[in-house]
């Protein structure tokens, strides 16, 4: 029922007041708690004068100090050693695959019959213990073949049918307040999309695999090869992103035993840390066959070294869980980091890998992770690829750029928006195989 000025009794004006005063303090109470546990910090560096000089380390440049100058070199020598710099420097070593996986497959027609909806629980068994994952899937009905998907951690909210946009997601173990963040996760109408492009969509659950929590994200696929409670953790021992990663592996593994999906055409994408666990995803595995990270930002796809927004020290402070202890030690000393994360994203190489920026989302760096990508071309081009595309400058805002290195720069704040999966999905189209939809 509307209420008019009029209709307005005292009763109703002062409980309207004491609404206006609860939310408004609600509000202010949440934005203080973001602001200290999720927000951009005080001291961080917003301004591009600032930047101090750095050298990037060249990828092509093996540890010996030689130039890598074919793919057999960097396929069977270059690549390993960036990649175990990464395993023991920064993320900490890969999690093995699970001994044993049960899956359990519900599904019903969702999204008024356009679409199925499966719920996928994953049950894994270690050498030393279990968890599980829950896996949730919306596909296209009547598909004419096995489809190709995107997946990712927290996608879109798996508690609604049809998905809400801005429905309630879960950061720091806590749900977000409606109304914090509404464009944080694709609408329904994005999902319609997506399958009405030809694609699935599917999010995972991570909180069995490792909570985003310091105290307890060692429950879970950490414990799958070590006991959780093992007294000192070696200085490269896997965080959370490496078990986050592991699960979207255990994902792939997933699509491969469903003939209604193709196992070759499986798409990562993830927003913020989500991103950063895609990314490394995409290093660890070569069944993805391509990697979206949305505005990623520090420990993902922006540079370190330029100390612009997070930085490691801001990193490590506020999240001790994601990644391995060695990174510590980079704290406030970026220039002596062996690697920087252009070399993630060449990792990644020749597959196909999409770096979405936001204009506003200075905490992430747009320019830092616009560098990463224009930095990574050189191997995705000694690949055989065209990356970036001869792309040389950020480009204009909104304005999708590249090829198989593809890159925007959205305007307004962090958020994975309808625009960014627009993006997305005209990108995929071109670089995703057409015979395999
Ligand atoms: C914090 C954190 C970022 C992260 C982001 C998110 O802001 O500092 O590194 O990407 O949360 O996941 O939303």
């Amino acid at each position: 029922m509307a209420i008019s000025g009029n209709d307005l009794s005292l009763r109703t004006i002062s409980t309207l007041h004491t609404n206006h005063f609860l939310r408004t303090a609600m509000v202010l109470f949440v934005g203080l708690f973001m602001l200290f546990e999720e927000g951009d910090a005080a001291d961080a560096n917003k301004e591009e004068s600032k930047v101090p000089p750095y050298t990037l380390p060249d990828p092509l440049v093996n540890n010996a100090g030689q130039s890598v100058n074919t793919p057999e070199q960097w396929t069977n020598g270059r690549r390993d050693e960036l990649f175990q710099i990464f395993s023991d420097q920064v993320y900490g070593k890969s999690l093995a695959p699970p001994k044993a996986t049960k899956s359990t497959v519900h599904q019903r027609d969702a999204i008024g019959g356009k679409a199925i909806r499966k719920e996928v629980r994953l049950e894994f068994e270690g050498e030393t213990g279990q968890c599980l994952m829950d896996l949730t899937i919306y596909q296209p009905k009547n598909a004419a073949g096995p489809l190709p998907v995107f997946v990712g951690i927290h996608v879109f909210d798996k508690n609604h049918e049809p998905p809400l946009p801005g429905g309630r997601i879960v950061k720091e173990g806590k749900p977000i307040p409606e109304g914090i963040d509404p464009k944080l996760l694709p609408g329904a109408e994005t999902i319609q999309r997506i399958l009405e492009r030809g694609y699935a969509v599917a999010t995972i659950e991570p909180d069995g695999i490792s909570a985003d929590d310091a105290n307890t994200f060692l429950k879970g696929a950490l414990t799958i090869d070590w006991p959780a409670d093992k007294k000192g953790r070696t200085p490269n021992d896997p965080g959370a992103l490496s078990a986050w990663a592991w699960a979207i592996s255990r994902a792939v593994d997933y699509f491969a035993t469903d003939k209604d999906f193709d196992a070759t055409k499986v798409i990562a994408i993830g927003h913020s840390r989500r991103g950063k666990a895609a990314l490394w995803a995409g290093a660890n595995d070569a069944r993805l066959a391509a990697v979206i990270s949305n505005e990623s930002g520090c420990g993902g796809a922006a540079l370190s070294k330029r100390i612009f927004g997070e930085t490691v020290a801001h990193i490590n402070d506020r999240f001790p869980h994601w990644f391995c202890e060695n990174f510590r030690q980079y704290n406030n000393q970026e220039e002596k980091l062996p690697v920087d994360q252009h070399e993630l994203i060449a990792l990644i190489a020749p597959r196909p890998v999409y770096i979405g920026s936001a204009e506003q989302d200075l905490w992430a760096d747009p320019k830092g992770e616009f560098l990463s990508a224009l930095n990574a071309d050189p191997v995705y081009r000694l690949l055989g690829t065209r990356g970036l595309g001869g792309v040389k400058e950020m480009p204009p805002l909104n304005t999708s750029v590249g090829e198989t290195i593809g890159y925007h720069v959205r305007s307004g704040e962090h958020s994975l928006s309808d625009l960014d999966w627009m993006l997305y999905l005209d990108w995929a189209d071109r670089v995703i195989p057409k015979s395999a939809k």
